[in-house]
């Protein structure tokens, strides 16, 4: 099943074109990481997801039904913790958690259960009592992300959730994610951390309102450097001459190579060059690196 599927999807302002012809297809269940950098147009691009903004062209579903023509469906489905806290900061935590349950439409019962549910899922129960607006940052972006989930949508929305959120605190949001991920939710996530990119089961990188790459953290990486990078350390040198493997590093015995498919060259490389090969090892790329690469340096 498909979760979001966006074709041709254009928002401009004025002259300025903030999201530029996107197409973009998220399956029901996975993890999905919309990155880029300041301005790429990934906010523009999940409020027009969320049918909060209308695109200047092409058009979003969401399971399928039209986010502009069928809105009510599409609410129903949709979980949104938007990237600037969004609650009623003079209600308590519990006050939101009613105040929202109720706006999508629960009952006084379901609410109250959901309620019950999530601040105990989200560790907020001691703070039922408190203003939402004296919460500390990380107690609000659970809030939020409680308020996301009252009515138990299938489709999640987080837009820079972890933004400013400490390390650790950050990892407790992703073991989080996580286990909503495994309890069947599919989840668009957007972050300015690499580091939780990898995360996702599949992300799309955005510059200047268009999509430049796509796909798992690891083929995002082969595709950055055009394959994998595989690390030797010969103890002579050695001719290499193997069809999809490039030298692409030389330091005395030491070579760094570019290949194509690391899984069926490691052994062709092994045969080579026998027992002058003392050692022989994947280099781990980071998100990052092959996001600078695929960002032309920048
Ligand atoms: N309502 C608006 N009117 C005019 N320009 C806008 C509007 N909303 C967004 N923009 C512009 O569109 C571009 C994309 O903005 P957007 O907020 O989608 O980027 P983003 O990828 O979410 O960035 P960030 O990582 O900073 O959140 C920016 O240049 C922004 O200034
Ligand atoms: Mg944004």
């Amino acid at each position: 099943m498909i979760a979001i599927e966006a074709k041709g999807l254009t928002k401009k302002f004025g002259n300025f074109t903030a999201v530029d012809n996107l197409n973009l297809t998220v399956e029901a269940g996975v993890a999905f990481g919309l990155l880029g950098p300041n301005g790429a147009g990934k906010t523009t691009t999940i409020r027009m997801i969320t049918g909060l903004i209308k695109p200047t062209a092409g058009y979003v579903r969401v399971y399928g039904h039209d986010v502009m023509t069928e809105r009510e469906k599409v609410i129903k489905n949709i979980g949104y913790m938007p990237q600037k806290f969004g609650l009623y900061e003079d209600l308590t935590v519990e006050e939101n958690l009613m105040l929202f349950g109720r706006l999508y439409g629960l009952n006084k019962g379901e609410v109250q259960q959901r309620s019950n549910e999530l601040m105990e899922f989200l560790d907020l129960k001691i703070f039922r009592s408190r203003l939402a607006g004296k919460l500390s940052g990380g107690t609000k972006q659970r809030l939020s992300l409680a308020v996301a989930l009252i009515h138990d949508p299938l489709l999640l929305i987080l837009d820079e959730p972890t933004a400013g959120v400490d390390p650790p605190i950050r990892r407790q949001f992703w073991e989080i994610f996580r286990d909503l991920n495994r309890r069947g939710k599919t989840i668009l996530i957007t972050t300015h951390y690499m580091d939780e990119a990898e995360n996702c089961d599949k992300l799309a990188l955005m510059s200047a309102g268009r999509i430049i790459a796509e796909g798992s953290p690891s083929d995002v990486k082969r595709r950055a450097f055009g394959g994998d990078i595989v690390e030797i350390v010969l103890s002579r040198p050695a001719n290499l001459d193997i069809q999809g493997v490039k030298i692409i590093d030389a330091d005395g015995g030491r070579m760094k190579l570019l290949v194509d498919d690391y899984s069926t060259r490691v052994s062709q490389i092994i045969a080579k060059l026998g027992p002058d090969l003392r050692d022989i090892r994947p280099v781990h790329v980071s998100l990052e690196e092959a996001f600078i690469k695929l960002m032309g340096g920048s």
